[in-house]
């Protein structure tokens, strides 16, 4: 797979040409968890991330089939798909929770797949998530589960990690009080929210947001997607966000990549989903029964 001209494992694809002074500008206005290397990787145009070839089959059935993807950095990229298309499996692929047949998965133009486990682990830091099952701990307060990551690797006391938490909630519309309760005490809608709290507590760098809007009301659903956006605009986050939800997708992608068989069969502009001119797209996006997407009903 690698080529004449790839970097050696384990280093930046390019040697940016990048002013101190520009760098130390943008630090400002990023999250805490950028590093200096992103930064400069950021500066010389080298993608977020980028997918080439990737694959993954379970007990023989292909669900990848050579996905490529390039998300630029600080930019909020959007996966459509029908169900079980293998959305989630990419991005499960990039956090590392799945282990991929083959391809290669750079952050940063850092081959991650070949990364010692200690390095991974490290880049893992860097990257929230919300999982689109919620995942939160039913045994751990709410305010716990928000600052999770924080607590665990000791990065915060458990004071600090209280008001924290009280600010994230605040941020997704949720009294601080709401952290004192368990996650089988909230509502659907509300536990939601926790997750995606949990998700942008450590200020990551990359966050992946699996149907962050679904169950919420249009409302909260519409303050849900200006966080999305804000953590790219106001943090400098690169986001990735898989969502059915077209209002939804319009409003928090500048990008939009659609997965079909296993591979990714068209990227272009957020904005012109469902006026596309690619059929698949359209059909997608206005969710009409006849197109050339034949959905399988049975599996
Ligand atoms: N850990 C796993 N073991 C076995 N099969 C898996 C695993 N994870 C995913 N799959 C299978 O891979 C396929 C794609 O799953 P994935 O969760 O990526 O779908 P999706 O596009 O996110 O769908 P949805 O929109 O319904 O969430 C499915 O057929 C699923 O059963
Ligand atoms: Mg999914």
């Amino acid at each position: 797979m690698s080529g004449p001209h790839d970097p050696p494992q384990g280093q930046p694809a390019a040697q940016p040409e990048a002013s101190t002074e520009a760098v130390n500008r943008r630090a400002e206005v990023l999250p805490p968890n950028t590093t200096q290397a992103s930064l400069l990787a950021a500066a010389a145009g080298v993608p977020k991330i980028r997918m080439r070839g990737v694959k993954k089959a379970f007990a023989g059935k292909v669900v990848l089939d050579g996905v490529d993807l390039e998300v630029p950095a600080q930019s909020s990229m959007v996966i459509l798909g029908g169900s079980g298309s293998g959305k989630s499996v990419t991005i499960k692929s990039i956090l590392g929770l799945v282990e991929p047949d083959e391809g290669v998965i750079e952050i940063d133009g850092v081959d991650v797949l070949r990364l010692p486990r200690r390095d991974r682990e490290a880049l893992g830091d860097r990257i929230g998530m919300l999982f689109q099952n919620g995942a939160l701990f039913d045994s751990l307060p709410v305010w716990e589960n928000v600052c999770f990551k924080l607590l665990a690797q000791k990065r915060i006391g458990r004071a600090q990690a209280r008001d924290r938490a009280a600010e994230v909630l605040a941020q997704v519309g949720l009294a601080a009080s709401v952290g004192d309760l368990s996650p089988s005490e909230l509502s659907g809608g509300m536990q939601k929210r926790v997750a995606l709290a949990r998700a942008i507590a450590a200020r990551p760098d990359i966050i992946f947001f699996d149907e962050p809007t679904t169950g919420l009301d249009p409302i909260m659903g519409a303050v849900i997607d200006g966080l999305i956006v804000d953590c790219v605009k106001k943090l400098g986050a690169t986001a990735v966000s898989i969502t059915h939800d077209m209002a939804s997708a319009r409003r928090i992608g500048d990008q939009a990549a659609m997965i079909y068989k296993g591979r990714i069969v068209w990227e272009g502009a957020a904005a012109t989903l469902g006026h596309s001119g690619n059929a698949m797209v359209d059909q997608f996006a206005n969710g009409e029964r006849e197109g050339p997407i034949q959905m399988e009903l049975r599996r």
